[in-house]
């Protein structure tokens, strides 16, 4: 294994915790996983507490009146509790179960179209979203925006990769009410400098919206030193199951949000004249909420913390750099993004000269190496740089450099077979 400072020292133990990354692929092939920002694979204490959950204490939560539902209802909201420390947010009352990350960013743009007061949204105002979201925060702002006569305005991006800021001021104005932006980008891997925009949105007022999806996987995320409002992370790209995302929102912005989906528990009181709702988070979780997913998330978030997000940031970036380095040497490619590795997160996107991204990934996939190809969400970022999709590899804190060479390897295989160069 080469020389790269920053891994993480028990990487082979990791490895371990995480029975998929045994498995043998076809022709005998052993997985390479680097496909995690797609979703990441999941350590065997997450899968053994969402069993132990469906074996012995499975009932509804909040409604059912007896042991199971008691203990059910408990682990539940341990989990709210772990995640709110995961956040470091001030209260596990702010911390909203949802669907997705998806799901968590439609909450916010929906309840703002619908919202009364200081946060109503409407005619000559603007929303400021970048040109390298995943469209998850771009189509619910579209929409919002459409809806209610507002402007939708972005902060384009630099060849880099990295979000243009030389015309802040002249995008956050007095007309702007709501910046939201990713902290990491999911085809860029850019991280954004997401405090100091929060910073310069509420001078002016404005509320800060972060999708956090790809961040809460690699960096410690404070929403509190973060500056955002509200913040979104799924479960299943931080080693949690899928089904279950997070909004964290600040209490007295969460509180003038009018409720989301109707239905029961999001409830006070109901009369056929009109109902009146519950405190938040309970506002927002209308239904029988994912409850297994939460144990999981719980369960996957305890991981996480026990290895360090400092320790996992560090391993994702000499990771990176080890890839970047490597990507460097394979004749005819493209990296789409910071080429510093200190300044982005694990995926890298990238073109390969003369051949399509699905066939690079074909061909890496009978080499037994997962990677992503396509558009992966983010079209505009694509459009941006002129290309259609591209293929991604991304990296996470059971990535080797092992298989990174791999990798590379694949890709000098990949020249050959379509004979370019
Ligand atoms: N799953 C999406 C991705 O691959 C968000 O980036």
């Amino acid at each position: 294994m080469p020389e790269l400072t920053g891994l993480l020292p028990e990487l082979e133990v990791i490895r371990k915790d995480f029975p998929i990354l045994e498995r043998e692929l076809a022709d005998g092939k052993r997985l390479v996983y680097l496909d995690s920002a797609n979703t990441s694979q999941k350590p065997q204490c997450v899968i053994d507490a969402m069993v132990d959950h469906l074996e012995r204490h499975n009932a509804n939560v909040a409604r059912a009146m007896h042991q199971l539902g008691a203990e059910s209802s408990e682990a539940f909201e341990a989990a709210r509790d772990t995640v709110a420390a995961f956040l470091n947010a001030p209260s596990r009352d702010e911390v909203i179960f949802t669907k997705n990350a998806s799901e968590a960013l439609n909450l916010v743009a929906n309840t703002l179209m619908w919202a009364t007061g200081e946060l109503a949204i409407g005619a000559g105002d603007e929303i400021v979203i970048t040109e390298m979201e995943h469209h998850s925060n771009i189509v619910p702002w579209q929409l919002l925006a459409e809806r209610k006569g507002a402007t939708l305005r972005w902060f384009g991006l630099t060849d880099e990769g990295e979000l243009d800021l030389s015309n802040i001021d002249e995008l956050i104005t007095e007309r702007t009410k709501v910046v939201s932006l990713t902290w990491v980008s999911n085809m860029l891997g850019t991280i954004n400098p997401v405090a100091d925009i929060a910073r310069r949105a509420h001078e002016v007022g404005a509320i800060v919206v972060v999708d956090a999806s790809q961040a809460a996987p690699q960096l410690p995320v404070d929403v509190v030193a973060s500056g955002a409002d509200l913040l979104a992370f799924t479960g299943h790209k931080v080693v949690g199951p899928t089904g279950i995302g997070v909004l964290w929102g600040r209490r007295e912005i969460l509180e003038k949000l009018p409720p989301f989906l109707g239905g029961g528990e999001m409830i006070e009181t109901v009369r056929m004249e009109g109902s009146t709702y519950a405190g938040i988070p309970h506002k927002f979780e209308a239904g029988t909420p994912p409850i297994v997913e939460a144990v999981g998330l719980g369960a996957a978030l305890q991981y996480l913390s026990s290895i360090g997000l400092e320790a996992i940031h560090a391993h994702e970036q000499a990771i990176t750099g080890y890839a970047l380095e490597g990507l460097r040497s394979v004749p005819g490619m493209r990296v789409l993004g910071p080429l510093d590795p200190t300044r982005r997160g694990g995926a890298i996107s990238f073109e390969l000269d003369g051949v399509h991204p699905h066939d690079i990934a074909q061909v890496l996939d009978s080499r037994g190496i997962a990677v992503r190809a396509g558009h992966h969400c983010a079209r505009p970022a694509h459009a941006r740089f002129g290309v259609q999709s591209s293929t991604r590899m991304s990296s996470y804190l059971y990535t080797t450099p092992a298989e990174i060479d791999t990798l590379i390897e694949g890709l000098e295989y990949t020249r050959s077979y379509f004979k370019v160069g």
